[in-house]
């Protein structure tokens, strides 16, 4: 990996309110303002690490990039770096960060979860998306592609999370990255509140899909967070970020 210079800003490296505002403006201002999109784009790691993904991933390029500081230069600091994704549909975001772990910690388990099958019955009342969305997606091909890309550790975990992730934490876990991009309330709210006692100290809990037209079930979880853990976000774009432990 080349050396990504993050920029030089004057905001104190500082804990405040369970989050670093320094290192999110980082990221954040950094990305938009700053060149260092630019930085992550020439970078080799990240090209391959795209390159692994497919083009099988709905992620926006700035949330990648975003995942990508983090999974480089700021998880990379902390004590626990396994890797969890909840709501991964085709693979590719978890293929993107199985060869960025591969790379970096190789081990680090990096777990890919969702029904493959589609979404789960979702609550009318607060999500917009249906029962069978997203079910275009394969765990026999993504299996398929992750041992080509010889990506061993990558598990990638079939079935409702409420069912599969009990297991997960069964292995004591300790995550540096949570990926939640779940869509619908039930599983952005199961997610949270079960992956929190298994994050590393200042671990990393991003959500994709929280701030979406499309997504008010997620929104309303993560809000539920906020006032149940008083937290404050450690960026909002491109994602919202939280930190655990703090
Ligand atoms: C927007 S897609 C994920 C996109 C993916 N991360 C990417 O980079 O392309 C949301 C996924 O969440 C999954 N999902 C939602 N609730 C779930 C649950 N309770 N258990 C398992 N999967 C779930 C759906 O099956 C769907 O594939």
């Amino acid at each position: 990996m080349a050396r990504i210079e993050l920029p030089n800003i004057g905001t104190p490296d500082t804990i405040i309110g369970g989050r670093s505002a320094r290192d999110g403006y980082q990221r954040g201002w950094g990305l938009m303002h700053a060149g260092l999109a630019e930085q992550v784009a020439a970078d080799r790691l990240y090209q391959a690490a795209v390159e692994a993904s497919g083009g099988w991933s709905l992620m926006v390029e700035a949330k990648r990039m975003n995942l990508f500081l983090i999974l480089t230069l700021f998880a990379d600091r902390l004590e626990g770096r396994d890797v969890i994704e909840f709501g991964s549909f085709r693979g590719g975001n978890a293929l993107f960060m199985a060869h960025v772990m591969k790379a970096l910690h190789p081990k680090a388990k990096v777990y890919a979860c969702d029904t493959y099958a589609g979404m789960p019955v979702t609550d009318a009342a607060r999500d917009l998306h249906g029962a069978g969305d997203f079910a275009e997606a394969s765990y026999e091909a993504l299996a398929k592609r992750r041992d080509k890309l010889k990506l061993k550790n990558l598990e990638i975990v079939k079935g409702l999370f409420q069912d599969t992730f009990p297991a997960i934490a069964r292995k004591q876990p300790k995550f540096g990255l949570a990926h939640i991009d779940c869509d619908i309330y039930s599983g952005v709210k199961y997610a949270q509140d079960e992956v929190w006692p298994f994050m590393a100290k200042g671990g990393y809990v991003v959500y994709d899909d929280a701030d979406a037209p499309s997504c008010i079930g997620a929104t309303e979880a993560v809000e539920q967070l906020v006032m149940e853990r008083r937290l404050h976000s450690e960026q909002v774009w491109p994602h919202w970020v939280f930190r655990a432990g703090l």
